[in-house]
């Protein structure tokens, strides 16, 4: 069979486009910077919040431990308890008066996945579209 070397370019440009994307039950992540409504919303979230005053700018620690690491180990129920309530005798804030993030813990909690995956490469995300 003859293949139109057309095809082979097409073929190679579309597994290219497929293996900059991350598709998982939680976030979608394209080059590493782009991501899906959720994620986004999180990562607002993170910046309003301004829990990088102690997890650090780019979630890798300060005096509040590394997210990145934490993510790895936690479930994600412990995660929400602890944004939650905090550990006041251990200097981590509770959140339950923060509406804000209340109501986008789930979003907050996708996107620290995906940079404690390494899914998500930069602190900083955009949008998909
Ligand atoms: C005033 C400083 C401070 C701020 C602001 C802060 N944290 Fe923390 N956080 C800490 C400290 C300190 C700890 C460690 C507590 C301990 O030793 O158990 C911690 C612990 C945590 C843990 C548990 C980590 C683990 O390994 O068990 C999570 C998750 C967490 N913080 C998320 C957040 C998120 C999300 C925000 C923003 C909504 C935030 N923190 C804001 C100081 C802070």
């Amino acid at each position: 069979m003859k293949v139109h070397p057309f095809f082979i370019i097409a073929l190679l440009l579309a597994s290219a486009v497929q293996a900059g994307e991350i598709k998982n039950e939680l976030y979608t992540v394209v080059d590493g910077t782009k991501v899906d409504g959720n994620t986004l919303t999180g990562f607002r979230t993170w910046r309003a919040a301004a829990c990088d005053r102690c997890h650090g700018a780019n979630q890798e620690g300060l005096v509040g431990p590394s997210l990145l690491e934490s993510l790895k180990r936690i479930s994600r129920e412990e995660f929400i308890h602890t944004v939650t309530d905090g550990r006041l005798d251990k200097g981590m804030p509770t959140f339950k008066e923060n509406k804000q993030v209340t109501d986008n813990i789930e979003q907050l909690y996708r996107y620290l996945k995906g940079r404690s995956n390494g899914d998500i490469v930069r602190a900083k995300v955009e949008s998909i579209d």
